[in-house]
């Protein structure tokens, strides 16, 4: 199903949507740059210089030249960000509102004082929206979830790649779990990863606290977290599939926080690293989608079960032949603070890899406490693998799914470590696809 975009029929209305925020999206910036004194007197004292130093279309900068806000907002900016480049002219809301019309200020506040523009002669001509929803075209190919990655992402692992000591005692054993899991990714190759995976006060500071963020933006440089960006590459996103899912997912009553513009921290990037191993770049794009286990409340098990449900049918409503992973990361039992620090639960940790697999379902309505009590303070971070494992087709009986392979191993740094791989096997996958 494509999207609904019936509200690009209203007359003389721009929905400011994700396609057109990815075209305004540096309009839109310039416009909060005039948010000081200070920059709004350098644009009033060269707007062409001021203008030229934002990475501007022609046609953007042109419509600010002539004052022409129709254009501007044909051209991606939204009116409440375009009111800053306003005010900074002098221009009231009315009075650039008016501007659109045609009309000339007088006439504009005239109509205002009569009661305002009338709906009628001002509606959706239901003869175009009729046609427009018969003529649906038939899609070039659709999207598949194929499996699905869960692994711990211990920033100590991404050390040990990163300062060669792979082959060490204590890392030996932690890396050959994941020697037969590198073979199947480079054999089962996906177009995108959705890599559900929480940040660690490294984007996200106590200024923001979003419970689902999902990452809209084309490319993300990795964080910094204190010892210095690690080494390995930042990665592309894939901005037409995040933006379809963005839509569905909120229409589905998910409310994400969309961002554009974000680092990456170890979260996503050990993970990267455990399954493509020491590369140039990544060897495909990447959706980062954050969940909040830093400060409480954070989602329960069942709502990211219920997420990574309609994810799948968000990405298979997509009308291209992408191949589609979704990964969770975080875990297993691990507690970072205080003086239960180092906690390791092997038989709790055991026990959740099982249900993971049989019954996610059940292990969905496992309360935050256990988390805490039995996994640690840390172990929380495994609420996140129920959205990878809601976006398998077993859930809903549409599909089966295999278990590749299962890996356990304490500890590495103050954690446990535990990964599995599943299979995804839609019912009707395409002739030939392995069964
Ligand atoms: C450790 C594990 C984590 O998941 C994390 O985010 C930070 C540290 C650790 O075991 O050291
Ligand atoms: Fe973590």
């Amino acid at each position: 199903m494509a999207l609904d975009k019936s509200y690009k029929l209203v007359p003389g209305t721009t929905i400011f949507d994700a396609e057109q925020s990815a075209k305004g999206y540096h309009l839109n910036q310039f416009c909060m740059s005039l948010m000081t004194a200070e920059n709004r007197e350098s644009y009033l004292a060269d707007e062409r210089a001021y203008l030229d130093a934002w990475p501007l279309r022609e046609e953007q900068k042109r419509a600010l030249l002539d004052r022409d806000l129709n254009a501007a907002i044909r051209e991606g900016g939204n009116i409440y960000f375009l009111a800053k480049w306003g005010a900074t002219l002098g221009l009231s809301f009315q009075q650039m509102a008016g501007s659109m019309t045609g009309m000339t200020e007088q006439d504009y506040r005239d109509m205002m004082v009569g009661g305002g523009r009338s709906i009628a002669g001002n509606r959706i001509d239901h003869a175009v929206l009729e046609a427009a929803h018969t003529d649906r075209r038939a899609p070039k190919g659709r999207a598949t979830v194929t499996g699905a990655v869960f692994t711990s992402h211990v920033p100590a692992i991404g050390a040990a790649m990163d300062h060669h000591k792979t082959d060490e005692p204590y890392w030996r054993p932690v890396f050959e779990g994941y020697e037969f899991s590198k073979r199947w990714e480079r054999e089962n190759l996906p177009d995108v990863i959705v890599l559900v995976y929480n940040d660690h006060a490294s984007t996200f500071d106590l200024s923001l606290v979003p419970t689902f963020v999902l990452g809209t933006g084309a490319a993300y440089p990795t964080a910094d977290e204190g010892y210095g960006p690690r080494p390995v590459p930042g990665i592309e996103g894939d901005p037409e599939l995040a933006a379809h899912i963005a839509h569905t997912l909120i229409q589905d009553d998910f409310d994400l926080t969309l961002a554009n513009e974000m680092t990456v921290d170890h979260g996503l990037t050990v993970p990267l690293s455990l399954m493509f191993g020491d590369v140039e770049r990544w060897p495909c794009k990447v959706i980062p989608f954050h969940v909040n286990v830093v400060q409480y409340p954070v989602p329960s098990g069942a709502r990211c079960f219920k997420l990574g449900q309609a994810l799948r049918r968000a990405i298979e409503s997509y009308d291209r032949p992408l191949k589609v992973q979704v990964w969770g990361t975080g875990g297993m039992s691990h507690q970072l603070q205080g003086p239960r620090a180092g906690l390791i639960n092997r038989e709790w940790d055991n026990a959740f890899l099982d249900r993971l697999v049989a019954d996610p379902e059940g292990l969905s309505r496992v309360p935050h406490l256990e988390y805490v009590e039995e996994a640690g303070s840390e172990g929380i971070e495994l609420v996140m693998w129920l959205i990878a494992r809601g976006a398998m087709s077993d859930v809903d009986g549409s599909g089966r799914t295999e278990v590749k392979h299962r890996f356990y191993h304490v500890p590495a740094s103050n954690t446990a470590v535990g990964h599995l791989i599943l299979e995804n096997h839609p019912r009707g996958e395409t002739p030939g696809a392995k069964e």
